[in-house]
Parts: structure tokens; C-alpha cells; sequence
């Protein structure tokens, strides 16, 4: 099962990918961690990615394909995988529907997570990140057991640098401009399935393991 995950930043991608890793066993590639794990590793990479996305704006695109169609070789990647972040323009989407195509395969699901600008907001203002393993919660939607700390490896749980109110609402600008064509170029190839964000945790999970099946 190959899908990708669309949405606008802050609309839940990588918290809604959790729960399908843990229900179909597929990994999650998503492009903001592998770059925000180069800028922590201090890798060229990193480097190159950081100013970009402190900015809130996208990294080039030939920075970012030869990466997921290299990752999607990986042996964990047989059964399918979940891209988070990517694609995130046209020329990404054509990259990666060419790669795929000479493999004789194609990705299944385009689940598209609907929110308003204004709910995104209100809600990244909340967001926290272990620094440590990057596990992502909400200060009040979905609260650590202990504040400020990671449930899961007891790291200190911190606000993500491009989280900025400013930066968050640039993010959301280039997102309506680059990212939200990929809508169309999905429902195109008959794959876009469109989902509700508002439905709380959840809801959007139930409503996705639906569209997924069991
Ligand atoms: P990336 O890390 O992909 O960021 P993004 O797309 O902006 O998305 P976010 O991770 O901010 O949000 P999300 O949708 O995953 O939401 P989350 O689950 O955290 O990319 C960062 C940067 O890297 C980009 O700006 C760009 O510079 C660069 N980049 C990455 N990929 C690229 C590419 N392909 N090309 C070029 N550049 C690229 O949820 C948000 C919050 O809401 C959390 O606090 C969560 O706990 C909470 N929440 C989630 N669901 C619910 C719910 N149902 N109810 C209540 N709260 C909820
Ligand atoms: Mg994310």
C-alpha cells in the first residue's frame, strides 16, 4: 500500500501517518524529519536545507527527489510506505509518478487532510517536538503525560524553529500557491480521497483506516 499524505502545514500529516504505521506496518518517509535530522547532524544536507525552511519556504525540488526515490529502494519500503511531505510541488509529483512508473507501479492513495488556515494556526501555536526522538504533541490537544517531557524516551519536548506565527503563515501561503495544485494532479489519476481534519484524533483516523481498508 503506497500512499501519500497532502495537506496544508500543521493540518496533521505526521500525526495521522503515526496511526497508520501502526495499523498497516508500513514506514513513514517523511521529508521535513530526514531534513531536520541532517540540520541536527550538521550534514551538507542540513545546511543547504535550514535557511529554506527557517524562512517557512520549500527547499528546491533537486534537493529533495533524488532523496525519496533513492529511500523508496529500501528493503522496509517493499510493502509500501507513507510520504509525508512529499511531493509537495508539480515537479516533484511528475519526478516521483516517472520513477514510479519504471517500476511498473504507482502510488494508491493521495489522502488530502482539510483545514482552515485560521484553525492551522490557532493549533500550531501549540505545537511541541521531543527533541530527542521527534515524537509531535499538542500543549493542549494532545498533552504529554508529564509537561514538557517525552512520553516515549523522556527527552525535553521544545516549539519547532519555523513555528513562528510569521513563519507558519508564509509556510501556509507557499503551501496555497506550490503544494495545493498536487489537489487536482491527484484527483486526475483517480486516487484523491479527501478528509475532514476537523473531526478531532480520532475521527480522522477512523475516517482514514476507512478509505484505507482493513
Ligand atoms: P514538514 O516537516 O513536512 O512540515 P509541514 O508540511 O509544514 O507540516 P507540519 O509537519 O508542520 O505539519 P503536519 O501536517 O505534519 O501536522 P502535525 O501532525 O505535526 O516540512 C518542514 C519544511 O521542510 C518545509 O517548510 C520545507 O521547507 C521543507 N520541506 C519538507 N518537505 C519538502 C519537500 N518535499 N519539498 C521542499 N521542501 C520540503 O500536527 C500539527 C499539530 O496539531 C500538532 O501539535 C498535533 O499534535 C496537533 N494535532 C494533529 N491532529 C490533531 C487533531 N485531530 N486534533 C487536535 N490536534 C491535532
Ligand atoms: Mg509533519
Amino acid at each position: 500500500m503506497k500512499i501519500i499524505m497532502l495537506g496544508a502545514p500543521g493540518a496533521g500529516k505526521g500525526t495521522y501517518a503515526k496511526g497508520i504505521v501502526e495499523k498497516y506496518k508500513i514506514p513513514t518517509i517523511s521529508t521535513g524529519d530526514i531534513f531536520r535530522q541532517n540540520i541536527k547532524e550538521g550534514t551538507e544536507l542540513g545546511k543547504k536545507a535550514k535557511g529554506y525552511m527557517d524562512a517557512g519556504e520549500l527547499v528546491p525540488d533537486e534537493l529533495v527527489c533524488d532523496l525519496v526515490v533513492d529511500r523508496l529502494e529500501k528493503d522496509d519500503c517493499k510493502n509500501g510506505y507513507i510520504l509525508d511531505g512529499f511531493p509537495r510541488t508539480i515537479p516533484q509529483a511528475e519526478a516521483l509518478t516517472a520513477a514510479l512508473k519504471e517500476k511498473g507501479t504507482g502510488i494508491d492513495f493521495a489522502l488530502d487532510i482539510e483545514m482552515e488556515d485560521q484553525a492551522i494556526i490557532d493549533r500550531m501555536a501549540g505545537r511541541r517536538v521531543c527533541a530527542k526522538c521527534g515524537e509531535t504533541y499538542h500543549a493542549v490537544n494532545i498533552p504529554p503525560k508529564a509537561e514538557g517531557i517525552c512520553d516515549k524516551c523522556g527527552g525535553n519536548l521544545e516549539i519547532r524553529d519555523d513555528d513562528q506565527p510569521e513563519t507558519v503563515k508564509k509556510r501556509l501561503g507557499v503551501y496555497h500557491e506550490q503544494t495545493a495544485p498536487l489537489i487536482e494532479y491527484y484527483r486526475t489519476q483517480g486516487i484523491l480521497h479527501e478528509v475532514d481534519g476537523n473531526l478531532g484524533l480520532k475521527g480522522v483516523n477512523n475516517k482514514i483506516y476507512e478509505i484505507l481498508g482493513e
